[in-house]
Formats: structure tokens, sequence, C-alpha cells
């Protein structure tokens, strides 16, 4: 009785490894959606700044996320599998989100992965989601060499190349700046790489620029920085300032505080419900490159800013309609191929095409990055107001 008993034990165990064998198997294939062909789950992995130093752009992102999730599911989900999202929260930190991609990849087993806002903390997740052969979409990282980490690894915005160029053309063509100063946030893969485009454009456009002033990530005082413009022996007529929302307001506050009155203009870092308020007015009449204009003529636009503002009571901003575009991109490029494994994904990502998002209407090229325009926004009171939509090819 023993013996039978040892040797069912024996078999049983035999079973179950191979049982667990073949799960994993699939899971590396598959991600956690089976074979894709419907009547399961697509496991989409969030990875989002919802808490740190750019919590705005996370919770802004992830509500665009939810949003899409949501409607798609309840028409039947991607391919009939219904979307399950999984949310972390990389606290607007580098190591957070190398944590949170391993984690995805390896335990929950994603489909697919959706984050981050910020360039630098796409940059530290995307190479775990390559390896693990996992299409990555980044809703807003627009520093070029996100996508050039590899071929699994998307985005659905423009990127720095242009958006640094469009700057450059509106600050000379528009505001008609002569002399421009460049502030940079060191070790910031967004800030370093829209400064340097921007410059080289500006140049080349006629403008002078004099040195650049960089200051050391988590700082909080800019006098240094603000007192070595004030006293420049060219007298600046422009700050360019490519960071983020918290920082360009207290920049802003100390520009002013020590008499320097030249015109401030930023890239889409400068996006925040936030940002107007931290700065005490003093970025009344500035101007900022952005993804879309909520009030846009375009009927994806208005169904999108209509059932956002429905759910959240809020008008939606770029971040929102950038994430609530991820995942309808990845909806249709499973589609396309017929199912949500995270190969069918990737060539569907890789072959998307005629796109028509929130943001605008889109194919990716084979660099996985789109072609899209970008608006020029003006702050008044608080609010955005465009200006000019610059196209890539008005500065190519
Ligand atoms: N483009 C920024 C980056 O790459 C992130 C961002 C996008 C911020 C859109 C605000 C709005 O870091």
């Amino acid at each position: 009785m023993q013996r039978i008993f040892a040797f069912a034990s024996i078999m049983l165990a035999t079973v179950a490894l191979f049982y667990l064998a073949g799960c994993k198997d699939k899971g590396n294939d598959a991600g956690g959606g089976g074979d894709g062909k419907g009547g399961g789950e697509v496991k989409v992995g969030v990875f989002l700044e919802l808490s740190g130093g750019v919590a705005e752009f996370g919770k802004a992102t992830n509500r665009g996320i939810e949003l899409a999730a949501e409607e798609i599911n309840a028409k039947g989900g991607i391919s009939g599998n219904t979307i399950k999202l999984i949310t972390y929260d990389i606290k607007s930190d580098s190591g957070e989100s190398t944590t949170a991609a391993k984690k995805l990849a390896t335990d929950d087993k994603v489909n697919v992965a959706v984050g981050a806002v910020a360039s630098s903390l796409s940059k530290a997740a995307a190479p775990t989601f390559q390896q693990n052969g996992i299409p990555m979409v980044t809703p807003s990282s627009t520093n070029p060499t996100v996508t050039e980490i590899g071929d699994r690894i998307f985005r659905v915005c423009f990127i720095d190349d242009f958006q640094g160029a469009a700057c450059a053309e509106f600050a000379i063509k528009d505001m008609k700046s002569k002399t421009a100063v460049v502030v940079l946030e060191k070790g910031s893969a967004y800030s370093q790489g829209l400064g340097r485009f921007f410059k080289a454009r500006f140049e080349k456009l006629g403008g002078k620029c004099i040195p650049d002033q960089e200051w050391p990530p988590g700082e909080k005082d800019f006098s240094t920085i603000v007192s070595n413009i004030a006293k420049s022996e060219a007298k600046v007529d422009l700050v360019y300032m490519p960071f983020y929302y918290e920082e360009v307001a207290a920049m802003a506050k100390e520009l002013r505080k020590q008499g320097v009155d030249a015109q401030m203009l930023g890239g889409d870092g400068w996006e925040s419900p936030t940002l107007v308020p931290l700065s005490d007015g003093k970025l009344e009449g500035c101007y900022f490159g952005n993804h879309y204009n909520p009030k846009t003529d375009n009927a994806k636009t208005k169904s999108f800013v209509e059932a956002y503002t429905k759910k959240f009571g809020h008008e939606p901003n770029s971040l929102a309609a950038l994430g609530y575009d991820a995942i309808y991109a990845i909806k249709q490029a499973a589609e396309a191929k017929g199912g949500v494994s995270r190969d069918q994904i990737t060539q569907g990502l890789a072959a998307l095409k005629d796109f028509k998002g929130a943001t605008g209407t889109f194919d990716l090229d084979a660099k996985r990055n789109p072609r899209k325009n970008i608006v020029m926004l003006k702050i008044v009171g608080k609010n955005f107001e465009q200006v000019r939509e610059i196209k890539p090819g008005d500065v190519e």
C-alpha cells in the first residue's frame, strides 16, 4: 500500500512539473493571454509616475488608460480578450521603474507594457521588456533614444528632434528672439536631448546662445543659475526651459525675482494642472510646445474629450490623451494580427497604419515612432491657448 502511495505521489509530482513547465512556455510566448485567440484576458502592465516629483504626469496618463480599457472592455475587449490592467507606481524614480518592469515581465507575465512618461524612466524599464520579448508602448517619452533600445519598444508621441526644432522655429519666427540661454537638468535624457535639438536649430536659424546653464537633479534653489544669466554680458531675450513643471515654476519665480525679464519657452514637460498655481503668475504670456489641444475640431478628439470629461469631471490634458491612444494603438495592432500574444502585438505595432487617435492620425515608422504635429500654447491665466501648429515638414 505504501509503495502504491509513493508511486502515485511521484506520478503526481511529475505531472505537476510538466504542467508548470507548459504554463511557463505559454507565458513566455503569449503573455498571460494564452494563445490570444479570444475568450481570455490580455494583461496590460502599466508602470507610471503616480507619486513623487512628476506625479501629475502619471496620474493624468493613468486616467486616459483606464478610460480606454473601460470602453474597449464594454465592447468585448481586444479580439474577444478582456483587458486586465496591472498597474505599478514607479514613484518618479528610475530604480522603481526597473523594478516594476521586472515584476511585470517575470511575476505578472504581461502581454504588453505601457509607460512611462519621463524619458529617463522609460529608458530604465525598456531593456527588461525588450529582453523578455514583451512589447512596450510609451505614451509620452519623447527622447529619441527610448525606442532605439530595441524592436519591441514603441511610442505614440512625437520625438524631441522635432519638438526642439519646432520650438526654435517658434522662438525665432514668432517670439522674434535673437539671444537665448538653454537651461538643462543634469542626467535627464529628456532635458539634455531637447535642449540640444533646440539649440542646434536656433543657431542654424541665426540665433545666438550664451553658454548653457545646468542644475543637478533634486535642486530646489535656482538662485545661482539665475544670477549667472542675470549677469551675462550678452543680454538674453529668451530662456529655453526643457524640463518638468515643478522646476519650471520655481525657475520662473527666481528669474523674475532677480529682474530677468526675458521671455520663457518650454516643451511638453510644462504640461500640468499645477504649473500655473505653482508659478505665482510668473509664467503669464509664456509659451510651450505640446502634443494636442483638447479644443481641436476632430471627431476622435471630440469623442475622447467628451467621454473623459463625463467620467472625470475635467478636461483631459495631453498626457491623458496619449495614455488613451497607447491602449487603442495596442488594440488596433493586435486585431490586425488576429490575437493578443506578445509577438502579434509587436508585429501589429511595427506595421501600425492610419491609427486615428485622440491626438491625431498617424502611422508608426521603421524606427517605431509616429510623425505628428506639435501645438504651441500660450499661458493665459489658468488656460493654455493654441497660437500655432507646426508640422514635421515645416522644420525639415
Ligand atoms: N516628453 C517628456 C519626456 O520624454 C514627458 C512628457 C510628455 C511630459 C508629455 C509632459 C507631457 O520626458
